[in-house]
């Protein structure tokens, strides 16, 4: 018998789109992510994704992002072992069990208690190392994480439902807590954002989203003095678009040369401080 679908208000229910995105991924042919825990999850609560109709472009996008942020971590704790993780509005994606840390380090998921508290039900054991239960724009959530460690800090779909002040304010204590680091989420430009209360696909979301996006990579500099860009990710450049269904391939091949067009799209933003 499948489990009951836990209830979340519309900002938390959010995490459907983005793990039905890679659950639907790891049902192509080809998967670009390949996420197993994500399609055992979907199918175990037998969860109904068709009513948020989510088209194979988009849960491919949704594959495709989560496996640039999986590599920032993975790079970034190859060279230090010692590292602290964090995953902020981590919803029931098990990226601790994609990337596999060492247990050396020391991976953190944070999203709202309602959230964290199910995934225990979800997930496997090893896929909640650190659990943090907590509104990301309280200021006491960062109390438990180490202060003396360099930090890996990735955000998957966070960004849209946080208002640029609470983001800025955020990143700043982020980066005030650890002695360095190296943060990457997905980017919002200004035309996303307006797609993204306009498309079938985010029904489910309008209401909710507030970030207001950008789209120069480097805006977000101006909120710590700390804060460097390290890569702009324009996804249709990327070596998996060769793995993309021919469509969207060919799409993704005229889009890449042009950088305003391009950003409109998929965006990995990846910083250092
Ligand atoms: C689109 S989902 C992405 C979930 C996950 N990163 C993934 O890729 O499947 C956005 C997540 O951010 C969480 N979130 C949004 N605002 C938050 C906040 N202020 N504090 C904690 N979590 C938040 C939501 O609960 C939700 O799980």
């Amino acid at each position: 018998m499948a489990m009951t679908v836990p209830t979340f208000n519309a900002v938390q229910a959010s995490l459907w789109l983005t793990l039905c995105g890679r659950a639907l991924d790891n049902r192509l042919s080809r998967p670009i992510l390949g996420d197993n825990m994500a399609d055992e999850v979907v199918r175990k609560v037998d969860f109904d994704y068709t009513k948020l109709h989510i088209p194979t472009s988009s849960a491919i996008y949704i594959a495709h992002r989560a496996k640039k942020l999986d590599e920032i971590a993975q790079r970034f704790i190859a060279r230090h072992p010692d590292a602290v993780g964090l995953d902020l509005g981590a919803g029931l994606d098990s990226r601790a069990l994609r990337i596999t840390p060492p247990p050396t380090v020391d991976w953190y998921d944070v999203d709202f208690p309602e959230v964290v508290g199910t995934r225990p039900r979800m997930l496997p054991h090893d896929a909640n190392p650190h659990p943090i239960g907590a509104d990301l724009i309280e200021p006491t959530w960062l109390d438990t994480v180490p202060t003396d460690r360099p930090a890996v800090i990735v955000a998957d779909g966070l960004i849209a439902f946080l208002s640029e002040d609470e983001m800025r304010t955020m990143v700043c204590r982020i980066i005030e807590h650890f002695p360095s680091g190296e943060i990457a989420f997905n980017g919002y430009s200004k035309f996303a954002v307006w797609a993204q209360k306009r498309f079938a696909g985010a029904e489910s979301i309008k209401a909710v989203t507030r970030f207001p996006g950008f789209d120069d990579p480097r805006y977000p500099e101006r909120w710590h003095p700390k804060l460097k860009l390290v890569k702009e990710i324009l996804c249709t450049r990327e070596p998996e678009v060769a793995r993309f269904p021919v469509g969207l391939r060919l799409m993704n091949r005229l889009t890449a040369p042009s950088t305003a067009v391009s950003r409109r799209g998929n965006v990995v933003l990846h910083y250092a401080f």
